[in-house]
């Protein structure tokens, strides 16, 4: 019998993987959605290993078809949260920067959580204390250079959680933009090689604060979080 259950995107590594194992520990049962079935799996072993439950569903998030049958697959169980953690970064110049990059990271910082909520709804809406969580970034509040694709998506995303969070107030629903700084994970490792490990903000703290917000008594909400490294400031 599952009491609590949760879909997080991006589960097989990072930030999302650290959000997986504490909602875990917790005693929420985590669905587990990435592209590739491996990493999922290993992270369900982990929780499988440490007492928790996890199930497994390996599809891209730019997939509404996809999305859609995971949702008839969840049938009437209620989620209590959806965390859009699933995130594609671009380190390159504008003028080096193709349309092709641009729909890609879009597609899945985007327009993805529009298809998760459209796909999810119903589900989010039979719980007694749902959250809609979406993992932001701080360069929504910071330009920076080489990043402007990767910061249009995030900003947008910015923009559609505001709009959703009010959207979702009749059903008790909380949305809220959750922004790391810089994160110590493998898309950070791959965009920013020579970035200095010592400023980076672990993933398990991005995945306790998310712990908190969806632990919020029911009709409490929060506006934009973001977690910064004080190192940095
Ligand atoms: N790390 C940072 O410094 C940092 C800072 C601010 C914000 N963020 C944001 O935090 C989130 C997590 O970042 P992270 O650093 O943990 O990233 P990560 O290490 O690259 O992990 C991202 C995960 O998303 C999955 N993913 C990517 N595209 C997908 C798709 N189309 N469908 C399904 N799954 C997909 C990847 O797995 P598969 O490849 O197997 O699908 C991967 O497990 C992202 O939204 C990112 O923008 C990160």
């Amino acid at each position: 019998m599952i009491d609590r259950i949760a879909l997080v995107t991006g589960a097989g590594q990072g930030i999302g993987r650290a959000i997986a194992l504490r909602l875990a520990a917790g005693g929420i049962t985590p669905i587990l959605v990435g592209r590739t079935a491996a990493k999922l799996e290993a992270v369900a072993a982990e929780i499988t290993a440490a007492g928790g439950q996890a199930q497994v569903a390996a599809l891209d998030v730019t997939d509404s078809t996809a999305l859609r049958a995971l949702a008839d697959h969840i049938g009437d169980q209620p989620l209590d949260a959806l965390i859009h953690c699933a995130g594609e970064a671009l380190v390159r110049p504008l003028t080096e920067s193709t349309e092709a990059d641009w729909d890609r990271v879009h597609a899945v910082n985007l327009k993805a959580p529009f298809l998760l909520v459209k796909a999810f709804l119903p589900h989010l809406k039979r719980s007694t204390n749902a959250s809609v969580l979406h993992i932001g970034s701080i360069t929504v509040y910071v330009g920076a250079p080489g990043v402007a694709a990767y910061t249009a998506s995030k900003t947008g995303l910015l923009g559609f959680t505001r709009s959703l969070a009010a959207e979702l107030k009749p059903d008790g629903i909380r949305v809220v933009l959750l922004s790391p700084g810089p994160a110590d994970t493998p898309m950070r490792w791959a965009a920013t090689p020579d970035y200095d490990r010592a400023l980076l903000i672990q993933p398990d703290v991005v995945a306790e604060t998310a712990w908190h917000l969806i632990n919020l008594p029911r009709g409490v909400t929060t506006g934009d979080v973001l977690i910064e490294s004080l190192a940095m400031l």
